[in-house]
């Protein structure tokens, strides 16, 4: 069968997507996105160049392509949009329509969609539009919280005390962003990420990965979109029990059936992030899409075909049996441009070496004459493969290593020591 696919975002997220739909069959990809992403361009029958958010440009290149399906990467078309207009042409979009999108959008709407359908798994909160109650909340309360703005950030918007801010660094935060905020139970524990298809009925899960947000080794500086991620050959994680896993994703269910009671229909991607503290998994939050770096590690793991699961999530119709992973590790490591993500140094020429048969993926990176250069954001990445956790670092390592310019990486992702430092941890506070 022949299906003529858009493709929306330029990330590495994205070139992962795109790359998955040229491995099915009868799939033709037009793609739309800010800028030009050489991976992603060269996998595409058609591109366009235009600001991912400007629905009616997006929409009228679809048309004009004659694409029957889109798939979108980031969040910030579906806030603006985008499902909604594609689905007013006959387009069907995986990706949630922009009521559904507020799931992460929307981080008041999350939380109270959660307690109001008696959701597990939701820490304590209060939400607030007014800086100088959420400052007096905080102070009476004298407890430590999770600071984080009700709308979208990019996944760099959290402030959390004891962390980041003390007390009066947190009440300058939230002076900053405009007294918009939830003030969330501070959570401890062990961050894992659990991706599911969505298609408006049933959830079907995908492998469980580990991202790493801070910029440097050892967990240590500012939060970054994610430094890179791991995944293990039996698809969990060793700090997450069989009962934590099952507890994930009966929440995730249980979201997609709130948002059914409340007449919202959700088809595409649902990320839930989540933290195995001493009293199970709780929500860190929702995202209506796939995670960047984590897409990278499991559309490479892919066994089964894209094109398909693309179909069945806008037909309804899917089921366990048409998603297969492959029964290996993955490591994917992103190069980020020095001084990222403060003070990023852009227009650097950055030179690709010998990556041995890690997978390359572009991300924020412009291509000049066969030369490529760095943006304000992620570079690329390179995901390696292996029967175990150490074959697919050292694949990744090395490939990661091969790159020379003014990019860095994280050695430590996707190590036996990192992974031992999390079970520790978990010993600890279960
Ligand atoms: P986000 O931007 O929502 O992905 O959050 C960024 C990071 O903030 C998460 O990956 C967590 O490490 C941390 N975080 C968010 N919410 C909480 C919470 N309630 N307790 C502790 N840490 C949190
Ligand atoms: N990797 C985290 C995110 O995509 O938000």
């Amino acid at each position: 069968m022949d299906m003529k696919i858009l493709v929306v975002g330029g990330g590495g997220r994205e070139h992962a997507l795109t790359e998955a739909l040229s491995r099915s069959s009868g799939v033709t990809i037009c793609s739309v996105m800010s800028r030009k992403n050489p991976g992603i361009a060269a996998l595409s029958e058609d591109i366009f160049l235009c600001s991912e958010t400007d629905i009616p440009s997006v929409v009228a290149f679809a048309r004009e392509c004659g694409v029957r399906y889109a798939v979108v990467g980031p969040e910030a078309p579906l806030e603006a949009g985008l499902a909604d207009a594609l689905a007013s042409e006959g387009i069907a979009c995986v990706g949630p329509a922009r009521g559904a999108a507020r799931i992460e959008t929307d981080k008041e709407f999350c939380r109270n969609l959660m307690k109001k359908h008696d959701i597990p798994g939701c820490p304590a909160f209060a939400a607030f539009h007014d800086v100088d109650a959420a400052c007096a909340y905080l102070e009476e309360s004298g407890r430590e919280f999770a600071i984080k703005p009700i709308g979208l950030t990019g996944g760099k918007g959290v402030k959390i005390m004891g962390e980041h801010v003390d007390v009066e660094g947190a009440k300058e935060y939230i002076r900053e962003i405009g007294g918009e905020v939830v003030l969330e139970e501070r959570l401890i524990g062990e961050e894992f990420t659990l991706m599911t298809f969505v298609d408006g009925e049933h959830v079907v899960p995908m492998p469980l990965v580990q991202d790493h947000k801070r910029a440097y080794e050892g967990d240590e500086g500012p939060n970054t979109g994610g430094m890179g991620s791991y995944s293990m050959p039996d698809h969990m994680l060793p700090f997450v029990t069989e009962d934590d896993y099952a507890e994930a994703v009966a929440i995730m269910e249980g979201v997609l059936a709130a948002m059914r009671t409340e007449g919202l229909v959700y088809k595409g991607f649902l990320y839930g992030q989540f933290m195995v503290t001493a009293n199970g998994p709780m929500v860190i939050e929702f995202n209506a899409r796939f995670g960047d770096p984590e897409a990278m590690n499991l559309l490479t793991l892919l066994s089964s075909d894209f094109g398909v699961i693309v179909r069945k999530i806008a037909e309804g119709t899917l089921a366990a049996e048409d998603v297969s992973f492959l029964h290996k590790a993955s490591v994917c490591k992103y190069l980020v441009p020095e001084g990222y993500p403060g003070n990023p140094q852009k227009g650097e020429r950055i030179d690709v070496g010998n990556y041995g048969d890690a997978v390359l993926y572009y991300a924020n990176v412009t291509e000049e004459n066969g030369a490529l250069y760095t943006q304000t954001s992620r570079t690329l990445a390179f995901v390696g493969l292996g029967d175990t956790l150490e074959e697919a670092e050292e694949k990744a390592e090395r490939a990661a290593a091969s790159v020379t310019g003014a990019v860095r990486h994280r050695t430590d992702i996707g190590t036996r020591k990192v992974l031992e430092r999390r079970m520790q941890h978990m010993r600890e506070i279960r």
